[in-house]
């Protein structure tokens, strides 16, 4: 049976200016150098403008730093945007690819995000890449369809469990205050799980994360689901509190294992 470390990685989207950012950070550091060890992996993906004083706040502590995308270029003519390379050079080690707000709000491709991610990998980054249905293919049935495909497309060649985690992140979850149930998720991870071991990558080693509506009250609950490795949180990874919360709902539970 593989084992995997659970992973509780806070993507904080487009929140914080300097001072809270920095507090913020500081906070969940200090929380975090206080755990066991064992713990879970503890990731925060702060707005790009942060991630230089993020850096500062956190060294020395467990938590680890990632960015919340990049470009598929290291460098070049691409105002606004911000390439693998450069997060590395902050101290980045992940990078989330993908997101349901990238994809929707800046027609991001799967094909476009596999190139995302392979730059990631370039860069020596692991890369997070996020994968969910929306609410009407759900209702209409789609939902193994639509993972499958975006799966297929977002992957890029030399994935490994050291260089990519999936995160299943249903759309109509995200930030809505209503998570996926223990069966949906189960039904997912398992379908994706598959879908890897088919691909021929390391699946039984591979971390995949659930996204959407975690909070500290359905954390317990959601990490025990079967297949679940960890959990990527929004709204919740803003108050280090409800973060480490999550995070400590990791802790008693096993390294993940199906
Ligand atoms: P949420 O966001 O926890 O606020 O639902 C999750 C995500 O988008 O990763």
């Amino acid at each position: 049976m593989a084992e995997r470390r659970v992973l509780v990685a806070g993507n904080w989207k487009m929140n914080g200016l300097s001072a809270a950012g920095v507090a913020l950070a500081a906070e969940i550091a200090r929380r975090a150098k206080a755990m066991p060890s064992g713990s879970p992996e503890i990731l925060v993906c702060p707005p790009a403008t942060l991630i230089a004083v993020v850096a500062e706040a956190i060294a020395g502590s467990p938590v680890v730093l990632g960015g919340q995308d990049c470009h598929a270029e290291p460098a070049g003519a691409r105002t606004g945007d911000i390439s693998a390379p450069m997060l590395a050079d902050l101290g980045c080690r992940y990078a989330i690819v993908g997101h349901s707000e990238r994809r929707g709000d800046h027609f991001e491709t799967s094909e476009r995000v596999r190139a995302k991610a392979a730059a990631a990998h370039q860069a020596g980054l692991s890369a997070l890449i996020c994968i969910g249905e929306t609410g009407p293919e759900r209702v209409a049935g789609r939902t193994g369809e639509v993972i499958a495909a975006q799966l297929a497309g977002s992957l890029p060649a030399g994935v490994t469990a050291a260089n990519t985690v999936i995160a299943y992140e249903p759309v109509w979850a995200i930030g809505t205050g209503r998570n996926a149930s223990a069966a949906e998720v189960a039904e997912a991870h398992a379908l994706i799980r598959r879908l890897l071991a088919g691909r021929g990558a390391d699946a039984g080693a591979m971390r995949i994360l659930y996204g959407g509506s975690v909070k500290p009250d359905n954390a317990r609950e959601l990490l025990a689901v079967p297949g679940v490795d960890g959990a990527l949180a929004g709204g919740a990874s803003l108050q280090a509190g409800d973060f480490i919360a999550i995070v400590e709902a990791g802790l008693d539970l096993r390294p993940g294992s199906d």
